[in-house]
């Protein structure tokens, strides 16, 4: 049942009415068994569903092209569900190395539940057919990676995953779906740290997992039982950011390609990792799987030591000094010092990512804006 708040006369109110109700008064007892038994869709309680929730859960459906999506409190809580609605003792999980940093601290707890996991570098993506065992039951990937942007080909790593029938879950918070629709590319299950892109504005936290109809219900099911149901506030914040969603994500992707370009043939900046650029290694995979530009992330390593990052970091004037992404603002980061703190360090070596790397996720300023003050602040190194 769609949010319905007609007035007496039929007019709708233009934007997603906030239903901060806990609890709804039951019509009557066939409507609450209709309700318990699934032959509508309606509301009892706000941790089983709320209108506000699941209209913001359509319109991201929609964006991935998915028959559905479950919404969540927060990125992290979205990544969790899923662990816990499919893998169960003795299942084997395949996770890139490249995958958000919070995933490293979920997998040892998932250790401790009897799950098995292994961890592939992102370069290596192609020999995955080599990690699969009969009981690897998902793999998870994210592309472009965080924070290095390496690129995986979702279709082969599904090719891969048919030999044991696993499940692909892809993260497509670097990417969002303006750029990329995994599950047209044989992903099983999409999700997205909402706190990122989809909201837009850094005050919401939000997790998203787009999926079939019958995932939809496994996943509410998990949703439900542990409690990690979205507030209708956030749901609304997230339902605003969305009208914007693509001409936010359009205009970062168009800056990060300029930046990129402008970096690469910057004489204090040693490695640029922009998907765009031609000589990016992934750049022939992104090209056939992203649509419409390479997302408003990228990496790079400045002069030749951490102080030399830090230094360019403390001279931008237009750019912040702040962790996440996918804002209004452009944002930067030396990942060594913030997302990747608490890896162990033979992990961080793994990864390629380098005391000096700087992340930058793109904002919707003015690009000339952008280049000026990195070229001003790069100056100072
Ligand atoms: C790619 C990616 N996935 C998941 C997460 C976790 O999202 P949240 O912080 O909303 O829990 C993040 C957070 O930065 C992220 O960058």
């Amino acid at each position: 049942m769609p949010l319905d708040p007609l007035t007496p006369y039929g007019n709708r109110p233009m934007v997603t009415p906030i239903v901060n109700a806990v609890n709804y008064e039951y019509a009557s007892f066939e409507v609450l068994r209709q309700i318990t038994e699934g032959e509508v869709e309606g509301y009892t309680y706000h941790r089983d569903d709320n209108p506000t929730v699941r209209e913001v859960e359509r319109k991201i459906a929609a964006l991935e092209n998915a028959q559905d999506c479950v919404v969540c409190t927060t990125g992290m809580a979205a990544c969790t569900m899923v662990y816990l609605t499919y893998l169960r003792a003795a299942d084997h999980l395949i996770i890139f190395h490249d995958t958000y940093g919070a995933n490293y601290k979920v997998a040892l707890i998932l250790e401790r539940l009897g799950i098995q996991v292994t961890w592939v570098d992102a370069n290596d993506y192609q020999r995955i057919h080599e990690e699969i065992r009969p009981n690897t039951r998902m793999i998870v990937l994210e592309t472009p990676s965080n924070p290095l942007c390496k690129i995986i080909d979702i279709a082969a790593v599904r090719q891969a995953a048919d030999a044991s029938g696993a499940m692909v879950v892809v993260d497509n918070t670097f990417a969002t779906p303006y750029h990329q629709e995994p599950l047209a590319l044989g992903a099983h299950l999409v999700i997205h740290s909402a706190t990122k892109a989809l909201g837009g504005h850094n005050d919401i936290m939000a997790g998203a997992i787009a999926c079939s109809k019958d995932h939809y219900d496994e996943l509410w099911f998990t949703r439900q039982a542990i409690g990690t149901t979205l507030d209708a506030y956030s749901a609304f914040l997230l339902d605003r950011g969305l009208k914007t969603f693509e001409l936010r994500v359009a205009t970062m992707a168009e800056s990060a390609q300029r930046v990129a370009e402008m970096l690469a043939d910057h004489p204090k900046v040693s490695r640029v990792m922009y998907p765009g650029l031609p000589q990016h290694p992934g750049h022939a995979v992104a090209a056939r799987q992203m649509r419409r530009g390479f997302g408003g992330m990228l990496a790079f390593d400045v002069g030749r030591c951490q102080d030399d990052a830090k230094k360019f970091i403390n001279n931008l004037k237009v750019i912040y000094h702040a962790v996440s992404l996918g804002a209004t603002e452009t944002l930067v980061c030396i990942p060594h010092l913030t997302t990747m703190l608490y890896l162990p360090p033979e992990r961080r070596a793994v990864f390629g990512v380098r005391e000096n790397t700087v992340r930058m996720s793109l904002g919707i300023e003015p690009a000339d804006r952008l280049i000026e003050d990195i070229q001003q602040a790069l100056e100072t190194v």
